[in-house]
């Protein structure tokens, strides 16, 4: 089995060897853009050289990029930790042209990585393109061989945006199936259009053609160019023969560390996941306690600090998510400060920046915690008074305005 180190690595080499300088990640918070809170895709550090505002002295570049979706367009903090693929912090695996190749190089330069590199059986893949770009399909078919019966086509799906402006394109992407265990959709292009869990899109390939300058308003680029981003856990999964991201490598230490302080197991199977409702709610209690730990860790890492307003505040509302979370698992332990650890000792080879602030990323997060969990039992003793107080008036209900103070204030 292919470890992940070995996966991003493989990865990276792969457009090395074809002409792409390896860029690292930028930091999450990105430099002088307030269109964005975060990077939340490997585009985001290039926006400018889309743009043509900006010349680097290599048209090829790839990367594999930390990137957070848990605030503005792209927002999956809700799903996290009950599905088995959405993350709030995630890395992008990114090939990327300035104006150099196009339509044909970005396709052969995919499917051979995936199929050759990384031997992914063909019979296990679908593409899907814009309704609008015959010429994707086309290249996909003729020039790649995919029989036209593994060619799906989509109008919104397929139309890639970084944010309300700014760099845009029609897109193809890449599905990898995880068999039948998996979902019980067996027609793959219901199964995708339905957003199935057994068909899961790995890689979106952008051919970046306009620049939308304010909603709905799109101008040409000055050259066509290619944004790809690959989701690296899902790719893990796919190639660790793994259903769900959070049963690789890249969550376990993590995990492991979870269950052994709550004493209770962590259970994969997806039977049982789906039919016992207790286990799936304290597995799923877990997997949010493990993919946020990976976002707050990262983020103070860079520079974040839990505060009331923007970037510091969707820094606190998931940590305070993950504390929560955490009591369900024990009311006695504090979860975040020993996985964040376990988390720092396993990803510091490539992302080093978290050995180096190791210090502050777990005082940070104990403090934190501590403040936070102080606010919960406060707010259960005043929730407790209260109820007390409207049962001795014969009352059945807590007003609303009672029960947003719960919220809004004691967490
Ligand atoms: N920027 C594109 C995405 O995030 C590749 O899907």
């Amino acid at each position: 089995m292919m470890k992940s180190s070995e996966i991003r690595s493989t990865f990276i080499n792969y457009y090395k060897k074809n002409g792409h300088t390896h860029v690292p990640s930028s930091n999450l918070i990105p430099e002088n853009d307030n269109t964005l809170l975060f990077a939340n895709s490997g585009m985001v550090q290039f926006k400018n050289s889309f743009l043509g505002l900006e010349k680097r002295d290599y048209v090829r570049a790839v990367s594999s990029q930390k990137c957070i979706r848990a605030g503005g367009k792209h927002n999956d903090l809700d799903n996290v930790g009950f599905t088995a693929r959405h993350h709030t912090f995630f890395e992008m695996l990114g090939n990327f042209s300035f104006g150099d190749y196009f339509k044909k190089d970005a396709i052969h330069y995919a499917w051979d990585v995936l199929t050759n590199e990384f031997q992914i059986p063909k019979d296990k893949l679908y593409v899907t393109c814009h309704i609008s770009d015959d010429e994707a399909a086309d290249i996909w078919h003729r020039q790649e061989g995919i029989p036209k019966d593994r060619i799906f086509r989509f109008d919104k799906d397929n139309f890639w945006r970084m944010g309300d402006i700014g760099p845009c394109g029609p897109c193809t992407e890449i599905f990898y199936d995880h068999g039948a265990r998996a979902g019980k959709e067996s027609d793959p292009f219901k199964g995708i259009a339905a957003g199935e869990d057994r068909y899961v899109e790995i890689w979106n390939q952008v051919f970046m053609q306009y620049d939308e300058t304010s909603p709905g308003v799109l101008k040409p680029l000055p050259k066509p160019s290619v944004d790809t981003g690959m989701g690296f856990e899902r790719l893990v999964a796919a190639l660790q023969g793994q259903f769900s991201n959070y049963d690789t490598e890249l969550f376990a230490p993590m995990l492991d560390v979870a269950s052994k302080i709550a004493k209770l197991d962590y259970v994969t199977d997806p039977e049982v996941l789906r039919s016992q409702k207790d286990i799936f709610e304290r597995v799923s209690a877990m997997r949010v306690l493990a993919d946020h730990c990976r976002a707050v860790s990262f983020l103070l890492a860079d520079g974040a600090l839990p505060s009331n307003e923007g970037r510091g505040y969707v820094l606190r509302r998931i940590m305070r998510r993950a504390i929560r979370y955490g009591r369900k698992l024990s009311t006695q332990s504090s979860f975040l400060t020993p996985m964040s650890e376990s988390l720092i000792s396993h990803m510091s080879d490539f992302y080093p920046e978290l050995s180096t602030r190791k210090n502050h990323i777990l005082s940070t997060i104990k403090d934190e915690e501590n403040r936070f969990l102080q606010t919960l039992d406060n707010g259960t003793g005043i929730l407790q008074d209260e109820i007390k107080k409207l049962k001795s008036q014969n009352q059945k209900s807590v007003s609303g305005e009672t029960l947003f103070k719960m919220y809004d204030t004691y967490g």
